[in-house]
């Protein structure tokens, strides 16, 4: 077991090895079980981490927020437009000036070309971790609680077990492709065989790709690539479908759109979950166009864990917390 986080960043998925994964998960395992016997878990007394949002979000702000409140310390909400970014304050001083307040500066930024850029020059500039609360290339905790999900479903072994990453319709906006990213780069270090399935235009970022296919060799699990929806979902243990963005094939938002409306078919209805297996378990990180890029029967079905991967983010992002900012 690797215990030694105290100071680090989590920006990208990989930048924490698999034996420090796991770490986290016996940590937010603990953490989860620890809060059901009502234990204190009030490891970061005295503690206080800046959320600093530029993007809306119902999830990852309740659960950073509560998250340092049960671990004894508190969380400062900032939103970018009220702060002096727009007038002046480049990441260096966001770095410098918020790592002498703050014991740990957690960032929202999905601006493609641009979010991780920005967490990485605040991160140079900060004597405290920085936490990627997610960005255009990655979504480490949303990615970390589905682990801890899969685990709780699937048990340790996920070995042989068949994930499916897919791409799904939907018309509110075009997605950051943050998440199934995120899934590609973590899910082979725990064994699981992934399969990427998505539109030809809606491909991940080439050097995201690389690195996952390096991650599937290196941990000896199967990481193939399908623009068929349906073939994609047979035998499947693990469906975890949602939509993204067409920003790798045109950076064009307009262009974007137009694309998107030729895939409606791709949606998670019941016919598509029965070419999984039988207990086969659907996720979506949230939030979800309903009856467009899922059905209500499947997101509120028997195979849904929608709600458990949403809860769980509180428990691995304080394990994250108690072991890099403690
Ligand atoms: N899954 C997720 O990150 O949700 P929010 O956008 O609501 O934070």
């Amino acid at each position: 077991m690797q215990t030694f986080l105290h100071g680090r960043d989590l920006i990208g998925d990989l930048d924490f090895s698999k034996e420090e994964v796991e770490t986290v998960m016996d940590v937010a395992f603990d953490l989860k079980r620890k809060r059901a016997l009502n234990e204190s878990t009030a490891l970061l007394r005295d503690k206080v981490l800046a959320m600093l949002f530029f993007f809306s979000s119902t999830r990852t702000r309740g659960s950073f927020e509560a998250g340092m409140a049960h671990l004894g310390g508190h969380a400062a909400f900032i939103e970018s437009r009220t702060t002096q970014i727009s007038h002046g304050d480049t990441p260096k001083e966001i770095g410098e000036i918020f790592g002498r307040y703050f014991d740990g500066i957690a960032i929202r930024h999905v601006d493609w070309g641009v979010g991780n850029k920005y967490q990485n020059a605040v991160a140079a500039a900060s004597r405290v971790p920085i936490l990627n609360m997610q960005c255009d290339v990655y979504h480490p905790f949303q990615c970390l609680a589905d682990l801890m999900t899969i685990i709780e479903k699937k048990g340790r072994d996920l070995r042989r077990k068949k994930m499916v990453v897919s791409w799904a319709y939907a018309a509110s906006y075009q997605k950051p492709m943050s998440v199934p990213q995120s899934l590609v780069l973590q899910m082979p270090r725990f064994g699981m065989d992934v399969v990427l399935a998505h539109p030809p235009e809606f491909k991940l970022m080439p050097e995201v790709m690389d690195m996952a296919r390096e991650q599937a060799r290196k941990f000896g699990v199967g990481f193939d690539v399908t623009d068929n929806m349906e073939e994609a979902f047979k035998d499947a243990d693990i469906v975890y479908a949602k939509s993204w963005g067409a920003m790798v094939h045109t950076p064009d938002p307009d262009e974007g759109a137009k694309i998107i409306k030729k895939y409606e078919h791709w949606i998670t209805d019941e016919r598509k979950m029965a070419l999984a297996k039988p207990d086969a378990i659907y996720m979506h990180p949230l939030p979800a166009d309903r009856n467009i890029e899922v059905t209500d029967g499947v997101m509120d079905g028997l195979q849904s864990v929608v709600y458990d991967e949403a809860e769980n983010r509180m428990h691995a992002q304080n394990a994250v917390m108690a072991l890099t900012m403690g």
